[in-house]
């Protein structure tokens, strides 16, 4: 049975008592089952709500910064971050298109959360991204989980079909080797088990849907080979 990987974007949502009002509803009634591997990644203010003990989830944040330890004002380098999240998205759309985020400034994030220990989920909506990704090969495969979204379906309710992202992924891990795919992009719980059953996706990442718990919690079930 594989492995899938659940990853909730909360995006720029979320107040600080609807974060806890989420963590509340989903800690009471989620039971993951046995094949899948949660990870939320809300905004970085809303970290330390996210205990272990608590909440049934890995944790990560939706960026890092390119830049090391310093002057940056506004930026959390890599090694900051140490300790406190498993995981880091990296290059979405909406920050390569938002805030200019280049092949070269996704690559640069991408060594820091290596080398600081932390998990590179990095977004990617072509081939030409991954090529982009071909030098950190060796360094990259050992953690890292690359998350393919096409722009059309980023929150627009339509999402791709599972056969043409399933014809992406095997494109990717063609490129990267046996890295974990996971398709996003309009994923909800009534089209998640059309892409977990692809043999080269290995998860989804959940925007919209995630910030409803009740829905994240369905998704996560329906995601499951296991039940
Ligand atoms: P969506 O967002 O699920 O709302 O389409 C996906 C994403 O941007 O990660």
């Amino acid at each position: 049975m594989k492995n899938i990987y659940v990853l909730g974007n909360w995006k720029s949502n979320k107040t600080l008592s609807d974060a806890k009002k989420w963590i509340e509803t989903y800690s009471k009634n989620v039971k993951v089952p046995i094949d899948v591997t949660v990870i939320i990644c809300p905004a970085s203010l809303q970290i330390s709500l996210f205990q272990k003990d608590v909440v049934s989830a890995h944790v990560g944040l939706q960026n890092v910064s390119a830049f090391e330890t310093g002057a940056y004002t506004g930026e959390i380098a890599a090694s900051m971050m140490t300790g406190i999240v498993e995981y880091v998205m990296i290059g979405h759309s909406e920050r390569r298109k938002n805030f200019g985020e280049s092949d070269e400034i996704v690559a640069q994030k991408t060594m820091n959360a290596i080398l600081a220990g932390i998990k590179p989920v990095v977004c990617v909506s072509n081939l030409d991204q991954v090529k982009s990704l071909q030098r950190l090969v060796l360094n990259f495969l050992q953690t890292g989980l690359i998350l393919y979204e096409p722009l059309f379906a980023i929150g627009s309710g339509q999402a791709d079909t599972p056969e043409s992202a399933n014809v992406a992924a095997k494109e990717i891990i063609s490129v990267l080797g046996a890295v974990p795919v996971l398709y996003g992009g309009s994923v909800m719980p009534d089209n998640v088990g059309g892409f977990t059953s692809q043999e080269y996706i290995s998860g989804v990442g959940v925007g919209g849907a995630s910030l409803d718990p009740e829905k994240f919690i369905a998704v996560i079930l329906s995601a499951s080979h296991a039940i």
